[in-house]
């Protein structure tokens, strides 16, 4: 630690701390533009002048020289000096109230606003605003130009589909271009032209083509970007900023819900150092438009004939009661099933559950439909989860992260850009999978694998550090059984085998293998495609166990697993055990219930359908006897049901949402219902009591209260935990003789806040655990090796789709792009395929299935390999792992 004074108070910092960031915890705020602690420090604007001073060396004693007083005699630098370059160094002084550094305060801000239009009453960013606030603080009260003469640059350009920039209003500090160069790694944004002249551009086509592009607004330190959807929509200090979570992807990003009379304005980021810091993805930004959608449902509907006609709350859940009364009663519990989304709150899956297992007497529950459909590994992350306290944003020299099957760019945007940033803080980033994923480019190693070969890549990955004797043997012999079994059986196969079977190096195999198990720490983190394997290979779930705990890489921070699932709250629906083989807490789960495949084809004579739509599933849907759906859209499903009852959207009402990473993150209720919806949980409720329970919850937060008592892993995640852990702390500045809050994100006033909690794995919450390591029984891993016939085909995943909540949100349309098929450049030559061209591609399915798509040759999938990304136009239900054929369209 360094000894500094700033302005004649004293403070220890640690040494490399820039002169801004020393000054804060003593309340000295030196104003800063294009300085943000989240970018690297460029000194552009000179905002941040101040006087610097070192202790005079006697030249004699090497030491300080001392005035009468026994001060240091401090030498001041001649000029000022920018505190957002300048890092402190031992018996430092620094000045920032003296006359010098007013005048030259005063002077950047007048300097700033020759050109800077007077548009404050207009501006989007009045009332947040730095440059407003400083001119307020620290600018010269009049101006010595002429209104007329400022310089003119056009106004209301757009530089995207989402972003506008307003010329005249960019004080050129390049924040935008940093962040899209630091942060995202996407230098897409810079500066064209010189002098006055100097503006920002578009760089790619088209343009401003990044997933990230709504962080510019917060950042710019002036109205200069706005977005197309809250341009001119409300002024920021008439809104109310509700915290919430995002209710997209299983990233679980922090956000304030900007109101206004009952509706969203708009999405900001609230941070949350653990989970986004102060990053949203635009999908999380600019989807919310759907809540608002004219074509929600608004009143329970009940079918007559061919149509759903209006009725009221009182008929619709009448004639669910009698009907699951009268089937329950003719042929038992069994003969009612439910199917629940993982986009709900846990408490709506809690009382789902409990209504089917304890009131309805049915094991008959799934939420694995759609891009969930692959959802596995539960086991895994119950045992292994990352320890308490893993940060993906934060991992250093000393962690290993290996990466498989996932593309967390297109799923878990966020994640993407945290550990993007920890590769730069050094993390050994492996990355692992069929194809090329944006993260591979920040991995030190990048391995393609064959289509179905992932678990030999797994055992081949623990036949390397057992021939080395890399297992961790001390733990081994405390913590596991099993070991001579699990090496004997990796024996089956030498480590050439596994290499050429999953179509590697033996020597790339190793050092992936080696860098895994040497590592301090260690992080497995797996997704989709990881999970789709382990569906049709049972013993790849035993093998990443095996890589975990053998390596003793469990129980503590910065080890264990993660899954990267899909959706906002896919860990909820596991924890909550809405799957057909476990309840939770003291709910029966002898009984197995009924698969997927045999709920969805209209074998339980009820469904109740919440918040998904099975209509729209590759399993053949059939509607059953009764069918009851409870949704915000008349969705495919909604189409078909007998009654549909209107839920409420996440932003009407209070919950907690379960991230990838295990952390039951609160939400709070932020606008009125929509027309007569209500919540999941509370029309559960009515039905259960209609057939005769003893519920009585007033509230999500009393749902939640029981929960604690009988799920154990949720114990301490009362409401009144998390809200307090929720509560943004407060800080103050000065501005002028007022004080007043920070503008939190625009300024770079960062509090470093966690939110949230994270439940323990059996490894970190029992230490004495044992573990069992499961011999190797790998079937055979030819299963979509190019010795078949045909192209392996890979479903990859567009952050942007055509799913329900992207389609009712009109401003992202322009970013859910075209289908097509990527082929390897190798192929595509043998097929005579050229780059662009319509192809026919043929499914080996039953039956039989083919589409046309244009054409993308690159290196991003390898030989034998295609990959088609779903859910788009055309691009339904694609068969995972299926065989396909490509050939030129005929015109
Ligand atoms: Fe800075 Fe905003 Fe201009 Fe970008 S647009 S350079 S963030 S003022
Ligand atoms: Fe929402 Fe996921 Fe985007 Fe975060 S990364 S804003 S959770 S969609
Ligand atoms: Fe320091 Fe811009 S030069 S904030």
């Amino acid at each position: 630690m360094l000894k500094i004074t700033v302005d004649g108070k004293p403070i220890e910092v640690p040494a490399n701390t820039l002169v801004v960031e020393a000054a804060k915890p003593l309340g000295v705020h030196i104003p800063v533009f294009c300085y943000h602690p989240k970018l690297a420090p460029v000194g552009m604007c000179r905002m941040c002048l101040v006087e610097v001073g070192t202790p005079k060396m006697d030249p004699a004693t090497k030491k300080p020289m001392l005035d009468e007083q026994g001060n240091p005699v401090i030498a001041w630098m001649p000029k000022l000096q920018t505190g957002c370059t300048t890092t402190v160094s031992e018996g430092m002084a620094v000045r920032t109230t003296t006359q010098a550094v007013q005048d030259a305060r005063r002077s950047v801000i007048e300097f700033l606003l020759t050109s800077h239009p007077l548009d404050c009453p207009i501006c989007d960013k009045g009332g947040e605003c730095p440059l407003q606030d400083h001119t307020l603080a620290y600018g010269p009260g009049v101006s010595r130009f002429r209104v007329e003469s400022k310089f003119h640059n056009e106004k209301a350009v757009p530089l995207g589909p989402l972003i506008v920039l307003d010329r005249e209003r960019c004080i050129q500090c390049a924040r935008c271009i940093r962040f899209q160069d630091e942060i995202v790694d996407e230098p897409v944004l810079g500066f064209a032209d010189r002098g006055r002249a100097l503006e920002i551009v578009a760089l790619d086509d088209p343009p401003f083509n990044s997933k990230f592009s709504g962080n510019t607004i917060d950042i710019c330190p002036v109205g200069a970007l706005t977005s197309n959807d809250f341009r001119f929509t409300a002024r920021v200090f008439e809104l109310n900023d509700h915290p919430s979570v995002c209710a997209h992807c299983s990233v679980g990003c922090n956000i304030l819900i900007g109101e206004r009379d009952h509706a969203i304005q708009r999405i900001t980021p609230r941070e949350n150092e653990a989970v986004n810091e102060i990053w949203l993805c635009d999908k999380g930004r600019f989807v919310h438009h759907y809540a608002n959608s004219s074509e929600r449902i608004t009143q329970p509907m009940i079918r007559s004939g061919s149509e759903l006609k209006p009725v009221s709350w009182y008929d619709a859940l009448t004639a669910i009661v009698y009907r699951m009364n009268l089937i329950k009663t003719e042929h038992g519990g069994s003969a009612l099933a439910g199917l629940a989304g993982d986009r709900v709150a846990n408490e709506d899956l809690y009382l789902f559950q409990k209504l089917f297992r304890e009131v309805i007497g049915s094991n008959n529950l799934e939420h694995r439909l759609g891009w969930s459909q692959w959802n596995a590994g539960a086991d895994l992350v119950k045992n292994f989860g990352a320890g308490i306290g893993t940060n993906l944003g934060e991992l250093g020299k000393n962690t290993t992260v290996l990466v498989l099957g996932a593309d967390a760019e297109e799923e878990q945007p966020v994640i993407r850009l945290r550990l993007s940033k920890s590769a730069k803080l050094g993390a050994n980033l492996i990355v692992a999978n069929t194809r090329v994923t944006k993260l591979a480019k920040h991995s030190k190693q990048s391995l393609l694998y064959r289509p179905g070969t992932e678990a030999y890549f797994v055992a081949g990955l623990l036949r390397a550090i057992s021939d080395e004797n890399l297992f961790n043997a001390d733990f081994v012999s405390s913590r596991t059984n099993g070991i001579d079994e699990l090496k004997k059986s990796l024996t089956d196969y030498s480590i050439h085998e596994y290499a050429e079977k999953c179509g590697l190096d033996d020597d790339v195999l190793r050092a992936a293998a080696r860098a895994f198990a040497t590592s301090e720490n260690a992080l497995i983190l797996f997704g989709r495609e990881m999970m789709f394997a382990m569906q049709q290979e049972p013993a790849l779930e035993s093998a990443l166990a095996a890589l975990a705990v053998a390596t003793g890489h469990i129980g503590r921070k910065d080890n264990g697993v993660i899954a990267l699932y899909p959706h906002n709250n896919s860990t909820g629906a596991m924890d909550m055990g809405i799957l057909p083989d476990r309840g939770v807490g003291r709910v029966p789960t002898n009984a197995k219930g009924l698969s997927l495949r045999d709920i969805v084809s209209g074998k339980p004579r009820t469904l109740y359908v919440m918040g998904c739509d099975p209509a729209r599933d590759p399993f053949g849907f059939r509607k059953p006897e009764f069918l009851i759906v409870q949704d915000l859209f008349l969705t495919e499903t909604a189409k078909k049901a007998d009654v549909v009852l209107p839920a409420q959207s996440w932003a009407e009402r209070d919950g907690t949402f379960t991230n990838t990473e295990r952390r039951v993150q609160l939400f709070r209720a932020a606008i009125k219902p929509r027309g007569q919806a209500r919540t999941d949980w509370s029309i559960i409720q009515e039905i259960a009591k209609q057939l005769g329970a003893q519920w009585n919850y007033h509230s999500s937060a009393d749902v939640m209260n029981e929960i604690t008592q009988r799920v154990p892993l949720y114990s301490k995640m009362s409401y009144d935990r998390l809200a307090t852990t929720a509560r943004r702390r407060t800080s103050v500045l000065t501005v002028g003789a007022e004080s007043v809050e920070p503008v939190q994100i625009a300024l770079g006033e960062l509090f470093g806040d966690v939110s949230g909690a994270m439940w323990a794995s059996v490894a970190e919450s029992d230490p004495s655990a044992r573990f069992d390591l499961n011999a190797m029984e790998l079937r055979d891993g030819g299963r979509t090796t190019a010795t078949r016939e045909g192209l392996a085909l890979v479903i990859s995943r567009s952050l942007y789709d055509r799913g329900t909540l992207v389609n009712h949100s009109e401003i992202v349309q322009p970013r859910v792009p075209q289908p097509f098929v990527e082929l390897n450049s190798h192929d595509a030559e043998e097929l005579a395929i050229e780059n662009s061209q319509r192809v026919r591609v043929s499914f080996n399915t039953n039956p039989a299935r083919t589409i046309e798509l244009p054409a993308r040759v690159n290196g991003y999938v390898p030989p034998g390999v295609v990959s088609i990304p779903n859910n788009l136009d055309k691009t339904y239900n694609l068969p995972m792992g299926a065989r396909v054929k490509v050939e030129k369209a005929t015109e």
